[in-house]
């Protein structure tokens, strides 16, 4: 295949048996041993182009990135990326804090952080000669699937649990995706779709391996507007990690790159919800995988996530981080969401507030310092959710 100007991937490696993939093909988990792959990048040819300044004078969206994407012909983009990073001084006040901030991933196409790898996993299905995609969804994934799909001309088949808020099905459905509900978690979802395929493409997280390139540019922002001095607690709401897993990654291909210096990353911290947290379970025992939890129960449907295929990739990148991974309550997420609407102006996803609730409990526990530069990861927008539980809504 030739490459698109700019894009400088080269293959794709197991991250568990370490086998190399050709990337003229598509692919799924590795064949040998159901391992991730994660593409990899000609990094010495990236770095005649790559560098701060280059980047910094390019369009405001994530493909200012296009060295360390993949990509053949012109990206499928709706603009997605460079989200602000606002400071967030009421809630820093209110916990003691000098230097808090919040990236805003609810202002990305379809109001969800999902763009971001929706965008290169279309353009790669795209450019591999995909025509119809298939995946789970807890709800905004399937937004962001259904609206690339649309401007790529593919049909997406979209698997969404029964309890999926009508607002995320009114939205893949005015994108002209299909549209499954199944009774269960996104597990039963995935099932459905690997049992339902029939020659689509599944682009379900990490089983397809560009999603997570898309989603690592949040690591990049991050490093280009601290002006490539990464801060030092990072907060994320981790359902599949894929977000958490990407900015790991990226600040991997940056420090390769000497463009940020090696050893200092943030400290990674997965939040999930009390009632589902596979990781944490695995976290706290000292395991390098996750068994899945068997009564997923949480009203933030992005981390209703039983068990995550890139679990191995989230504990060690918190664990190699110095980073923690904790659980927060409905109800302490519910709180959250409010503080954050009230005291800063966003009005969070759910999991945007369990990142808050998360930060509180680092706080109480004297985990983070009041001088640290700390990151909340507001992953998309409440409005997509009906009800914040506890608020009256007239
Ligand atoms: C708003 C929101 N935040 C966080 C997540 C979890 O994302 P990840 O799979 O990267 O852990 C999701 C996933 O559906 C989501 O929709
Ligand atoms: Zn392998």
């Amino acid at each position: 295949m030739a490459k698109g100007i700019g894009s400088t991937l080269e293959w794709l490696e197991c991250s568990l048996c370490k086998a190399a993939f050709d990337v003229d093909e598509v692919h799924s988990l590795c064949d040998r041993c159901r391992g991730v792959l994660l593409p990899r990048y000609g990094l010495e040819e990236a770095a005649r182009t790559f560098n701060r300044q280059a980047v910094r004078e390019r369009e405001p969206s994530m493909w200012r990135y296009r060295e360390l994407l993949p990509w053949v012909g012109d990206p499928i983009t709706l603009g997605e990326g460079m989200t602000p990073l606002l400071k967030a001084p009421f809630l820093g006040r209110s916990l003691g804090l000098d230097r808090l901030f919040i990236k805003d991933e609810s202002q990305n196409p379809t109001g969800s952080f999902k763009a971001r790898g929706m965008s290169t996993a279309v353009t790669m299905a795209r450019d591999l000669g995909v025509r119809r995609l298939i995946l789970p969804s807890a709800g905004n994934a399937g937004g962001a699937a259904a609206a690339y799909g649309a401007l790529a001309g593919l049909s997406v088949d979209l698997y969404l649990p029964v309890e999926t808020p009508d607002p995320f099905r009114l939205e893949a459905a005015a994108l002209g995706a299909t549209i499954h509900l199944v009774d269960g978690s996104i597990a039963d979802c995935g099932a459905r779709v690997r049992a339902e395929a029939d020659g689509r493409f599944d682009i379900s997280t990490l089983r397809e391996p560009y999603r997570l390139e898309g989603k690592k540019t949040m690591g990049f922002e991050l490093a280009e507007q601290f002006d490539w001095d990464l801060p030092e607690v990072v907060i994320y709401p981790t359902g599949g990690g894929t977000g958490l897993i990407g900015m790991w990654k990226a600040f991997d291909e940056l420090e390769r790159l000497d463009l940020i210096p090696s050893g200092q990353r943030p400290r990674m911290i997965a939040v999930q919800a009390e009632r589902c947290a596979p990781i944490v379970k695995a976290f706290v025992e000292g395991r390098k995988r996750a068994e899945p939890w068997p009564l997923p129960v949480t009203y933030a449907d992005g981390l209703r996530v039983p068990s995550a295929v890139g679990d191995y990739l989230i504990l060690a990148a918190v664990r190699d981080s110095g980073g923690v991974a904790l659980t927060v309550t409905d109800q302490e997420m519910a709180d959250a969401q409010l503080a954050m609407a009230r005291g800063e102006g966003i009005f969070p996803a759910p999991e945007g507030g369990a990142t808050l609730a998360g930060l509180k409990k680092l706080v109480e526990q004297n985990m983070v310092d009041p001088g640290e530069r700390i990151v909340l990861f507001n992953t998309g927008t409440g409005l997509k959710y009906p009800r914040v539980p506890g608020l009256k809504v007239p």
